[in-house]
């Protein structure tokens, strides 16, 4: 397998042909897009499976036991939990609707880590109900409500702490989650009272491991060396309760590239890196090596997808900018306007028309100013453009609206010169289908 892992924002599988058109997964993406529609989620399997293979990659030298688990909060979609699962990867879910997701793709139980920071009593149990294999536990509250709810079951649920390890990353607040002042995790104190319950031998729960997760959209491997001496600290601790830890898991995190200058570092090498701060500590502590879980989920879908949209009306400000207004926006899209992110776009048709590149902005269709894809696109586009705002495939389609009463796009999958579509576009039907009395 080549080393190559994707460090750009565009698919693996995108080139220009001869006609210096764009194409993905051999597709041409004119016809794509007069196929399906626009706007159109699109996402290059090559990708997909190349990010996955790249993770169990980076692993493999690990000697401990491994595993991946998709934080499918990134792309929470049927087809896709089926093909990460398909490429060994088990499921990370944050919530019942996600759990759901997961069941319909056929993932099972065991396969399944169920995390949040406020599980429901009704989700914890659909979760037991479906013999859920790891329960990532985020407080006291939740320990007290699980070990209650399992003693109507057969068997002792598996249960993994999430600590805070008050790591600062260095990414946007919005997405910082292992800073002291954060709502997620078990802090110090709160632990050592956890650890008390787990190891109570009338305790109805199987204490396997420790967990924590600094953030998203991370470029540095730095964070994580200080994550994993902080949970064998931790793991440390636990022994003195005489609780044997098997599980280290180090979260998600890895970024993607959004803009050509961004660097992240590849796959491959980033989890090797991580890897090898676990083996150095277990080492140091002289302790054996805990079966090592990472849980990514931008770094496996965002870079293999993209979002095909048609330029409709234009407005110039003379002096200031041109707009160009496309067929979605902060509907598909709500991170410009949530974090600022940022997004290259392309033209699928590139072509030399003379047209002024300078401040052309594309925005969105919605009732709301700061409905802008980008600002400053440096493109040469006008009406009935097709347009490719690439890396869209994390945190966009999982974060939608239907605000405006927008349906939301349909979402295909590319392969080998073929599309299939695996998640139909909205209709105005689906709009109102929830809503009573009508
Ligand atoms: N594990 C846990 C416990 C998480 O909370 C997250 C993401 C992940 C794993 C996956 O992290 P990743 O590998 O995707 O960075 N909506 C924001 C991102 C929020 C991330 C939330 N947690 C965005 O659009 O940038």
């Amino acid at each position: 397998m080549s080393q190559a892992s994707n460090t750009t924002p565009r698919p693996l599988s995108a080139s220009k042909n001869a006609s210096g058109q764009w194409q993905v997964g051999g597709c041409d993406l004119e016809q794509l897009a007069e196929r399906f529609g626009t706007p159109l989620y699109v996402l290059d399997r090559s990708s997909l499976e190349r990010a996955c293979q790249d993770y169990l990659a980076g692993l493999s030298d690990y000697p401990g036991p491994k595993e991946v688990f998709f934080a499918s909060k990134a792309l929470p979609v049927v087809a896709i939990d089926r093909l990460l699962h398909e490429m060994d990867l088990g499921i990370e879910a944050s919530s019942g609707g996600e759990l759901f997701v997961a069941i319909t793709a056929g993932v099972p139980g065991s396969r399944i880590q169920f995390n949040g920071n406020n599980k429901s009593l009704q989700e914890l149990k659909e979760a037991l109900d479906h013999g859920v294999g790891r329960f990532l536990v985020d407080g006291m509250g939740e320990l007290t409500a699980l070990s209650e709810l399992s003693k109507s079951y057969s068997f002792k649920p598996s249960v993994t702490l999430r600590v805070n390890p008050g790591i600062d990353a260095h990414t946007h607040d919005f997405i910082r989650t292992g800073q002291v002042d954060s709502k997620f995790g078990f802090s110090d104190d709160q632990l050592e009272e956890a650890f008390g319950f787990l190891a109570n031998k009338d305790c109805p729960l199987d204490y396997r491991g420790l967990q924590g997760h600094i953030g998203s959209q991370i470029f540095e491997v730095e964070p994580f060396r200080l994550l994993a001496a902080f949970l064998f600290d931790k793991l440390q601790a636990a022994a003195g309760f005489g609780l044997e830890t098997e599980e280290l898991n180090l979260g998600g995190g890895l970024g993607i590239s959004y803009l050509c200058e961004d660097n992240p570092p590849p796959i491959q090498a980033f989890v090797r890196k991580i890897a090898s701060f676990v083996v150095e500590e277990a080492k140091n502590r002289a302790l054996p090596l805990p079966r090592l879980v990472l849980e990514p989920g931008r770094s496996i879908v965002g870079t293999a997808g993209f979002t095909l949209y048609r330029v409709g009306n234009e407005k110039k400000v003379p002096g200031i900018r041109r707009y160009l207004m496309v067929d979605g926006g902060m509907p598909d899209n709500p991170r410009p306007i949530t974090y600022g992110a940022q997004y290259l776009a392309d033209l699928v048709s590139p072509r030399e028309r003379g047209l002024d590149t300078e401040r052309v902005t594309i925005a969105g269709k919605c009732c709301e100013s700061g409905d802008i894809l980008i600002e400053d696109a440096g493109l040469e586009a006008c009406k009935d453009d097709l347009l490719i705002v690439w890396a869209t495939g994390a945190y966009c389609f999982a974060m939608s609206s239907n605000y405006n009463r927008l349906p939301r796009p349909a979402m295909v999958l590319l392969e080998n010169g073929r599309a299939e579509l695996i998640r139909r576009r909205e209709t105005y039907d689906d709009l109102v289908r929830a809503e009573v009395g009508i």
